[in-house]
């Protein structure tokens, strides 16, 4: 009954189906019942979550880009979802650095389509806009970001986000809050892990490949302290917004951080040598540390999550332990388990992260 099944045979769109969040949720979605479609560029990694849990052949899927304005509203047209869920993006920070004209028309453009066919949609709909915490103007201080706090970026990826949130409130306030018939909120998360990620410059994604070769694993930045989050923690967040948006006990419009405990900030070499230990090897003998940071990267940020506590009545579920053990054992079945049921098993994890949650008497999973 989670999320009071408000998903059960609708139509949901999510845009960037082929990614690592994506890929989780639409799993997610399809079981609670969900008829999911997708909308995405390409498959961006290989292997993929994608392809690991064979989605294809389980949603309805289409291969365009998001800055085709046309495109993207003819397929909404076709598809009429009952909710979206915009997750399309050029996600990966060092990438920005070679190619900051394309992450900006992705992910900012790319949002202006959703917008625009928003605009053009006559049934009642519900849409959640995935951003990032990296929207922020990171001041670097010891305090959690406040969603009413400043909205910047000195890198191109944060700027885009950034950027992309502009877009949304102008669109917000001067079409989609005269629609009746549309509801809109905006999430906001930081560094997330988990099973099925092969996105480059990932931590978690480095160690998966080197320990599953029995070979070393080379940090960079071993100090560098992120408040790091399995993946399903925002994912229920964004799942919970468009719950409490369908039902109309939040506002329209509004923004939400999903950000882990503040105890989960560990460093790089703390989650890859505990990655290491639950993997069954000697994290001395697998991680080798340099001190080469080829690009600016923000220090510390941290979110406050009281407002989506207070509306939404969300806090995250997992302890850092317990993500490290599923991170592990999502990736020790890939590799070691040529035959294994990997949509099984991610179902079968995102159903223990469920009781977990009820158990903590989290409205979204009773
Ligand atoms: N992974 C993280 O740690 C993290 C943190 C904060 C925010 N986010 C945001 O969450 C969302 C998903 O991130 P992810 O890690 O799953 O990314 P990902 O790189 O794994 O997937 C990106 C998805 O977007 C699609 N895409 C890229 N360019 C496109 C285009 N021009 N047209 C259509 N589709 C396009 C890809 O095909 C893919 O499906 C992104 O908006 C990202 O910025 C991710």
């Amino acid at each position: 009954m989670a999320f009071a099944n408000i998903f059960l045979g609708k139509k949901v769109l999510v845009t960037g189906n082929t990614g690592f969040k994506g890929s989780w949720l639409s799993t997610w979605l399809l079981s609670l019942g969900a008829d999911v479609y997708g909308y995405s560029l390409d498959i961006p990694t290989d292997p993929s979550m994608f392809e690991a849990l064979k989605l294809v052949g389980k949603l309805h899927h289409r291969f365009d880009d998001i800055r085709d304005k046309d495109g993207l509203d003819g397929f909404v047209q076709e598809v009429r979802p009952d909710f979206i869920f915009h997750l399309a993006a050029q996600a990966i920070v060092s990438t920005s650095y070679k190619e900051p004209f394309d992450t900006i028309s992705t992910n900012v453009m790319g949002t202006a389509s959703v917008m625009e066919a928003l605009r053009n949609i006559s049934w009642k709909c519900n849409c959640v806009i995935i951003t990032s915490d990296k929207a922020y103007d990171n001041v670097e201080w010891i305090w959690g970001y406040r969603e009413k706090d400043a909205l910047g970026g000195k890198d191109v990826y944060s700027g885009s986000k950034g950027a992309a949130e502009l877009v949304i409130k102008s669109y917000f306030h001067s079409f989609i809050k005269q629609m009746p018939n549309i509801k809109l909120g905006i999430a906001r998360a930081g560094n997330v892990i988990g099973g099925g990620d092969w996105a480059k410059d990932r931590i978690i994604v480095d160690c998966a490949r080197a320990f599953s070769k029995g070979s070393y694993v080379e940090l960079r930045s071993p100090s560098a302290t992120r408040p790091w989050q399995h993946v399903l923690e925002p994912l229920s967040g964004y799942l919970c917004l468009a719950w409490h948006l369908a039902t109309g006990t939040i506002d329209n419009g509004e923004a939400f951080n999903f950000g882990p405990r503040a105890e989960q900030s560990k460093t790089v070499y703390e989650l890859s040598s505990d990655l290491a230990t639950k993997w069954g090897l000697d994290a001395s003998a697998v991680i080798k540390v340099t001190d080469n940071i080829p690009f600016h990267e923000a220090k510390l940020l941290k979110l406050n999550c009281d407002k989506a506590l207070t509306w939404l009545k969300w806090h995250s579920t997992l302890q850092y332990e317990q993500c490290v053990d599923m991170i592990a054992a999502w990736y020790k079945e890939f590799y070691s388990n040529k035959s294994a049921d990997m949509f099984n098993l991610t179902v079968s994890q995102i159903q223990k992260y469920s009781e977990f949650a009820k158990s903590q008497q989290l409205p979204w999973a009773l």
